[in-house]
């Protein structure tokens, strides 16, 4: 009996012979990435929290107007968390033997103050679509740890989405992309 095993970009495939018949075995997007995938999904991840850190490193400063300074100083907050998570993403590329990116995902500027807090709930909810994903990934291939880290991520992700929904009064449900309720 021979086995080979081949791997492409989103899935593995493993072909078994067994008496001249062949057996294909796909595995879906979502559990069957390849290390090298899931370092490259992870290295986007970190491009994501270094844009994050400077986002609100900038936003938290330059916001104006009485009714902004509540969320400027939670925007404060999140520009140090966003840097802890960006170095727990880093440490996880490491342990699987990639490189972290150094580059950030592009940041947008804008003077409106509302803007820029529409700016970031965009990410923010690009964020958590994305760890909901990584954590399936990271469970599906053993990797406990790293999954723990990035359900830890998630849950301050979500807090960050609440507080950017409450001060653009939107409802947080809708505002935290309502399909991923569905
Ligand atoms: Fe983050
Ligand atoms: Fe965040």
């Amino acid at each position: 009996m021979a086995t080979t095993r081949s791997r492409t970009r989103n899935q593995e495939v493993t072909r078994s012979r067994n008496g001249g018949e062949e057996t294909v075995r796909t595995r879906a997007r979502s559990d069957g990435v390849t290390r090298e995938r899931l370092i490259e999904l992870l290295n986007e991840d970190l491009q994501r929290e270094y844009q994050a850190v400077i986002a609100y490193v900038v936003y938290s400063q330059v916001l104006k107007g009485a009714q902004y300074m509540t969320i400027a100083k939670e925007l404060e907050l999140h520009a140090g968390e966003e840097l802890a998570h960006a170095i727990k993403i880093s440490r996880h590329i490491d342990y699987l033997g990639g490189m972290p990116a150094v580059t950030p995902k592009p940041v947008k500027t804008s003077e409106r103050a509302e803007d820029m807090l529409r700016f970031d709930l965009e990410a923010e909810n690009m964020t958590v679509r994305e760890y909901r994903e990584r954590l399936l990934q990271c469970e599906s291939q053993g990797l406990y740890a790293i999954a723990e880290d990035i359900r830890e991520i998630l849950v301050q992700e979500q807090e960050h989405q609440i507080d950017l929904a409450t001060a653009l009064g939107k409802d947080v449900v809708d505002a935290a992309a309502p399909e991923e309720l569905v």
